[in-house]
């Protein structure tokens, strides 16, 4: 399957599903144009939650977004697992699926974390093995996410861009931008948000992360907490990230300090807004 952005709908803004929110979704149906749930919350899973999850699945598109598929890891890619993503996928209609540029185990152990993957030839060779594969099986567009990290990688032979840009060339899917995660890593590692952002091939962003984190004491490294609103920083570079990329369907991502649903609506709504900009220009 040859990736094209044209195979992903253009639907907005919006906030990612988590389960404190569903009864308020339920009730009061909101104008929100898509929903992305976090794969793992809702995996093989019966009850309450997924009764749910399928009534909101009935009323609004949705994505899938994974933690669990280990893309970058050197185990053995765990078919059952994806076979139970791919009938979920199915399940829920999802128009496209996501997952991390990371591995999450090592030596058959899960490693309970997305691990960064040393920028090496090697490591864009594997990965861009097992996204053919994985998106072979899942049938579906499939994108991967940038992550933070928080040590050198002392294997290196490129740079975090070069890197990037490689495994999306070699594995040939889409960029699933976490404009947070690049303004993170740009001042923890010191290199250049705007410029790394403009360096990234537009036809394969197709989907946005946006999310706020607390700024460290001086001197600290900053870390994607997704537990407080995004701030001004954040939503520049989202504006310069749809200057380069033109609309991109985009969530507000929270995950821990949860707020009010209304809170989370509002800050998609301003993510609309911008959208908007860009949309009409
Ligand atoms: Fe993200």
């Amino acid at each position: 399957m040859t990736f094209s952005k044209n195979n992903i709908p253009m639907l907005g803004a919006t906030v990612g599903l988590r389960r404190a929110h569903h009864d308020d979704i339920i009730a009061q149906q909101p104008e929100l144009p898509w929903f992305e749930i976090l794969t793992e919350n809702y995996l093989n899973r019966g009850g309450a939650v997924r009764q749910e999850l399928d009534t909101i699945a009935k009323r609004y598109p949705m994505a899938t977004h994974g933690i669990a598929m280990s893309v970058g890891g050197t185990d053995p890619l765990d078919a059952a697992h994806i076979a139970a993503v791919k009938k979920l996928n199915q399940q829920i209609g999802a128009r496209w699926t996501s997952e991390h540029l990371s591995f999450n185990s090592a030596e058959h152990t899960n490693l309970s974390g997305l691990i960064p993957l040393p920028f090496t030839s090697e490591a864009v060779d594997n990965v861009a093995a097992r996204v053919h594969r994985i998106q072979q099986d899942l049938e579906l567009p499939f994108l991967l996410e940038n992550v933070t990290y928080y040590m050198t990688i002392s294997q290196r032979e490129m740079s975090e861009l070069e890197f990037l840009q490689a495994v999306l060339d070699r594995a040939d899917c889409g960029l699933l931008l976490d404009v947070t995660n690049v303004h993170i890593n740009a001042r923890n590692n010191g290199y250049d948000a705007e410029a790394f952002i403009r360096a990234l091939p537009p036809e394969r962003i197709a989907q946005i992360h946006l999310a706020g984190f607390n700024e460290p004491e001086e001197g600290a490294l900053i870390k994607d907490t997704h537990d407080s609103p995004v701030n001004t920083a954040i939503w520049d570079l989202y504006r310069l990230t749809l200057d380069h990329v033109g609309p991109v369907n985009t969530i507000i991502e929270r995950d821990s300090n949860i707020p009010a649903f209304e809170e989370l609506l509002a800050e998609s709504r301003q993510a609309q807004t911008i959208l908007d900009e860009f949309t009409e220009a």
